[in-house]
């Protein structure tokens, strides 16, 4: 099969970072110059549409989930999908699913894959609750410094916004509940700090955000 951004990476200029050690600082070198570089970029998007077929069934072409449960891929930062595959990879992170196919993608698949959602936008989708000002005040006071303002996160921070909320209420009580599926997680000594309620009030604000 073809693969542009490997014949691209190879050629002059680009092979030591191509054959970088996987560390999160080369990784975030590298991503940061493929989004820099237009002609990288192209080739990263063609093939991660190409490696990422098998996802659209859940994720979507677009990077909009197809359910409720499953997050959106669409405009997450490439670092933090990324790092994702190596979290179900080597167990810090479970789902039936996730866990068996991260194994089998490579260090090219995964870079294109995460490129290529990352470009996508996010749709807004019906949510099943309303959002309060209740998870505003929440989300304001707890949550921007890492998610940003608009919920849009950053290179080290995931994109939260639009995500469905039954996706988000799952994940948030994963956190709550130091759930093996998602050990070690920075986010849930934040988490503590909320009951179940206002966890629930502020998925439901994060869920509307755009
Ligand atoms: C059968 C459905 C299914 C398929 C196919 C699938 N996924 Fe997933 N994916 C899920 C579910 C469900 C989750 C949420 C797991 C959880 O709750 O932790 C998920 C989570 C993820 C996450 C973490 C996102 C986040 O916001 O933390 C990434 C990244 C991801 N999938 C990428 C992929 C890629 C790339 C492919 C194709 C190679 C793929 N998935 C194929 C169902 C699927
Ligand atoms: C100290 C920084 C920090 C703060 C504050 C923070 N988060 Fe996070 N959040 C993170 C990090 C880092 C991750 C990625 C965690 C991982 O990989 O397990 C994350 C992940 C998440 C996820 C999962 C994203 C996904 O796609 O699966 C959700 C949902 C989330 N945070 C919501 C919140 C909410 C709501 C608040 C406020 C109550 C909050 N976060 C406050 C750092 C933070």
């Amino acid at each position: 099969m073809k693969y542009l951004l490997r014949t691209l990476l190879l050629s002059a200029g680009f092979i030591a970072l191509s054959s970088a050690a996987e560390t999160a600082e080369n990784m975030l070198v590298e991503m940061t110059m493929i989004q820099n570089n237009t002609a990288l970029m192209q080739a990263a998007v063609e093939d991660g549409r190409e490696r990422g077929q098998l996802c659209f069934r859940c994720h979507g072409e677009d990077g909009n989930s197809k359910r409720d449960y499953i997050p959106n891929l669409a405009s997450q930062n490439a670092l933090y999908l990324f790092t994702q595959f190596e979290h179900f990879a080597d167990g810090t992170r479970k789902d039936y699913v996730m866990s068996k196919l991260a194994g089998h993608l490579s260090k090219d698949d995964r870079i294109a894959i995460a490129v290529y959602f990352s470009q996508s936008e996010v749709n807004k989708r019906p949510q099943p609750v309303d959002a309060n000002v209740k998870g505003e005040q929440l989300y304001r006071s707890m949550c921007f410094a890492c998610h940003g303002n608009e919920g849009h996160g950053n290179q080290q921070y995931p994109r939260i916004a639009g995500q469905p909320y039954e996706y988000l209420e799952s994940t948030l009580l994963k956190f709550l509940h130091k759930d093996p599926e998602r050990k070690n997680s920075p986010m849930s000594a934040v988490i503590q700090n909320l009951n179940e309620k206002q966890l629930k009030e502020v998925a439901a604000y994060v869920a509307h955000m755009e």
